[in-house]
């Protein structure tokens, strides 16, 4: 592990694929016919008593502890579809992205590094890990990169029909019956069955904005973590840098995500929570912000140089990106 951590805050450094994703004809259909649901104001559709904390779920305002219900339902709802409709939606691009993330994290024990105790790998866990996409790739690098046939994965999410699927694909794959993959249906936020200091590498991919409280969701991250262990979080951002060029975004994912939703899985609002939640997730400058304030250091954080000099890397203009923690040692 502490050959990992250098290697990864280095990592931090890898250009972001520069891919443009918006083809002319998509823009031309969308634009003149999609008015932008991102302009309206938020509206409060959910009946709440005036004592109850609230949250919001997309675009509306939900009690608190009525949303992990609710987007147990979305998740529920297209669970099926979910792979199929991660591709259409992003164009195959968050498979560029995944990719990245897991190599940037370099899973796995190299055997330079495992020469007093071969058997040795890293414990992974993979929060909101859905369908087991990332697991996969964690488990993929580090076999095939690192040698490691030891590392393993848990991929935890709140919801049974994610990880249903998620067992489903790894039955039929190599990593079946070699136990090196584990499922855990827990809520991010509480994660009791997870013993304290256990954990090498935690990771979590398009998961964290959907969560109630994401500060409480980092502080279990910063629990379960072995010291020095690395937390890691891909997530889409709230907002392009370029006006213009997020202006275009926004009325591709609002036009198009919930209409390909509707005619793919006929299922427009689960969708639309999907973009919706997009645009309330923080600034990436806000959510560095929450990672330290659950403990981490921020690796590669250098004023002088551009590339790391936020403490995160934006993918693809910004659309996506990459946080990383460390826990002190
Ligand atoms: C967009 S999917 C991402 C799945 C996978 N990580 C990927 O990148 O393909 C979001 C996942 O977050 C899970 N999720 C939402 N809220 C959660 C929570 N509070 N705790 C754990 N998982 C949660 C959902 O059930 C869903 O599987």
């Amino acid at each position: 592990m502490a050959s990992f951590i250098p290697r990864a805050s280095k990592r931090l450094r890898l250009g972001a694929p520069s891919s443009q994703w918006i083809c002319n004809d998509c823009r031309r259909t969308f634009a003149s016919s999609i008015q932008s649901r991102q302009q309206q104001q938020p509206a409060s559709s959910q009946r709440v008593g005036q004592d109850e904390k609230t949250t919001h779920f997309g675009y509306q305002t939900v009690a608190e502890d009525l949303k992990a219900g609710r987007v147990r339902d979305v998740f529920s709802s297209v669970a099926s579809n979910y792979d199929t409709m991660n591709d259409l939606m992003s164009l195959g691009i968050h498979r560029l992205w995944k990719d990245h993330f897991v190599r940037s994290l370099n899973p796995g024990i190299p055997p330079s590094s495992r020469t007093h105790h071969p058997d040795q790998g890293m414990k992974i866990l993979d929060i909101a890990g859905g369908t087991g996409d990332i697991a996969f790739r964690h488990l993929d690098h580090s076999s095939t990169i690192n040698a490691d046939h030891h590392t393993s994965v848990i991929v935890s999410d709140i919801n049974p029909d994610m990880l249903a699927e998620g067992r489903k694909r790894f039955a039929a794959s190599p990593y079946h019956a070699t136990g090196r993959v584990s499922f855990l249906e827990a809520n991010a936020e509480e994660l009791g069955a997870v013993e304290s200091g256990s954990i090498d590498l935690y990771t979590v991919a398009f998961g964290i904005r959907n969560f109630t409280h994401k500060q409480n969701a980092l502080e279990e991250a910063f629990r379960v973590l072995k010291p020095g262990g690395v937390f890691a979080c891909l997530e889409f951002t709230p907002q392009l840098s370029n006006p213009l060029l997020n202006a275009v975004y926004k009325r591709w994912s609002f036009g198009a995500i919930p209409l390909i939703g509707q005619i793919v899985a006929a299922d427009r609002d689960s969708y639309q929570y999907l973009v919706e939640s997009i645009e309330r997730f923080p600034s990436q400058q806000k959510f560095a912000g929450m990672i330290r304030k659950a403990g981490f250091l921020i690796p590669g954080q250098d004023p002088k140089d551009e590339v790391v000099r936020s403490g995160w890397e934006d993918l693809t203009m910004g659309i996506a990106a990459i946080h990383k923690g460390v826990k002190p040692a």
